[in-house]
């Protein structure tokens, strides 16, 4: 059964190759509005009492990485899901040990690990590239912040 689907799959996307006219496979080119300025990422509106001021995102800054490394489910779903959409990073706290959510499900913990983590990891490469001494031939690799006021900019 699921062999079948997966040959009638290909021979739509062969046809599609051979005949790019006949307009099959269309559907799969709807268009796709990309942010390409600064995205406030901010807390969820409802029953949440921010402690620091909202953040703002450059978004094309981070064209250079894959779309997939941020928007991990892409590859699955159809659509770019928001970060905080219900089940996913939806969780105002978080949840406990022996909760079946992973700590990740509290937004603040998902973003934290991920902008946070990766600009961290970039300053820990830059600073091996410094104290390896070595002659560098081009620049250090650039990182964003990592320090509170720096996302959050008032308390
Ligand atoms: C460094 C992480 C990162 C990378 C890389 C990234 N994005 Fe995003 N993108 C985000 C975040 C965070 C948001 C805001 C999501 C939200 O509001 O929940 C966003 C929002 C979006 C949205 C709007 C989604 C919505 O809910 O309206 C689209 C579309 C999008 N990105 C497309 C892309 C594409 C295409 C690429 C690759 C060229 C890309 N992004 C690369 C982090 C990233
Ligand atoms: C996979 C790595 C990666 C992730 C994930 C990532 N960043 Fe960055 N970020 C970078 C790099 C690299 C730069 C430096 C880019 C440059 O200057 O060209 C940067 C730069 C920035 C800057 C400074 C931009 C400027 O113009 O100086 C901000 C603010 C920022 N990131 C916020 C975020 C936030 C918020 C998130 C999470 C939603 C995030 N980043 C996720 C790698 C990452
Ligand atoms: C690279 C950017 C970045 C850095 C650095 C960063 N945060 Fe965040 N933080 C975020 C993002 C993005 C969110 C989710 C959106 C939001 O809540 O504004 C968030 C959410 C939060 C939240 C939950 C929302 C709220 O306001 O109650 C708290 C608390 C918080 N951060 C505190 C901190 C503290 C304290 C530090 C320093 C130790 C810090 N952050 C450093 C990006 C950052």
């Amino acid at each position: 059964m699921q062999k079948a689907g997966i040959l009638v799959l290909i021979s739509i996307v062969a046809v599609g190759l051979i005949f790019p006219g006949l307009g099959v496979g269309s559907s799969s080119e709807e268009e796709l509005c990309v942010p390409m300025g600064e995205i406030t990422l901010a807390p969820p509106e409802r029953d949440y009492e921010a402690k620091r001021s909202a953040v703002e995102f450059p978004h094309a800054v981070h064209f250079d990485y894959n779309c997939q490394q941020c928007h991990h489910t892409w590859e699955k779903e159809p659509e770019i899901l928001s970060c905080q959409t219900s089940g996913c990073h939806d969780l105002k706290q978080t949840p406990a040990k022996n909760s079946n959510r992973p700590a990740v499900s509290f937004f603040k913990n998902a973003y934290h690990e991920m902008c946070i983590g990766c600009h961290k990891g970039i300053k820990a490469e830059r600073k091996k590239l410094i104290q390896s001494g070595r002659v560098l031939k081009g620049e250090l690799p650039r990182t964003g912040p990592t320090g509170c006021t720096e996302c959050h900019p008032k308390e």
